[in-house]
């Protein structure tokens, strides 16, 4: 039995590119192409900081990383960061949220979040997402102020919630982020909502979905 059911948020529970695609038409034909190189530049700028030991919050990153999309992607203005950046504060939650989290709440899991997003990055998107009340906890990176995939990351759930790993089911869309899970021994769940091929073959998820829903809740 899984006592805590514990969440990624960004690209998990929220929509990352529900930024860029809310101001589709003002970012251009390229659109799809900026918002895939703003996440890709975020999470490497994650990696790269927490691996040099220069932590610099998620939201600093998060707007570095806009930059640079811009720069890479020229036909969209730059006009619109803006617009995308509040975007981003308020991204949109997938459809099966509620129902996932409400379910686990009534069968008497404790549920939470662990992101690198900065604690007002978490409150904000929570609260546009309204599920404060189905979460037990919000645990963000930036109390260590390093990153996931750091197994110190991990571990704070193990310490909030006074459990050892195996008692832990952890589900993510980012399959990096479940080979660091798998590492510390939380059963994990990887939400390949893309149908991306795996990888980390040495450390596999225990379940594959397609999205939330489904989810086991023992
Ligand atoms: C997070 C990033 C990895 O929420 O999506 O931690």
């Amino acid at each position: 039995m899984h006592a805590v059911y514990v969440f990624d948020a960004y690209g998990t529970l929220f929509d990352v590119h529900s930024a860029v695609r809310r101001h589709a038409a003002a970012v251009g034909p390229d659109a799809e192409s900026l918002s895939s190189i703003w996440r890709q530049k975020q999470l490497e700028y994650t990696w790269v900081r927490a691996l040099v030991g220069r932590y610099a919050d998620f939201w600093a990153v998060t707007e570095a990383a806009l930059d640079t999309a811009f720069a890479k992607v020229p036909s969209a203005p730059r006009e619109t960061r803006t617009a995308l950046l509040d975007a981003y504060r308020a991204l949109d939650a997938y459809p099966e949220v509620i129902d996932v989290l409400t379910a686990l709440k009534a069968a008497g899991r404790s549920t939470a979040i662990l992101s690198n997003g900065s604690p007002d990055m978490l409150e904000r998107a929570v609260e546009a997402a309204r599920i404060g009340s189905l979460l037990d906890a919000v645990l963000s990176v930036h109390d260590l102020a390093a990153y996931k995939p750091l197994p110190a990351v991990y571990e704070m759930v193990t310490t909030r919630f006074r459990v050892f790993p195996e008692a832990v089911s952890f589900q993510s869309s980012n399959r990096w982020d479940i080979a660091g899970a798998t590492a510390i021994g939380f059963r994990t769940v990887w939400i390949n909502r893309t149908g991306e091929p795996d990888e980390y073959l040495d450390l596999p998820p225990a379940v594959i979905l397609s999205s939330l829903s489904g989810l086991p809740t023992r």
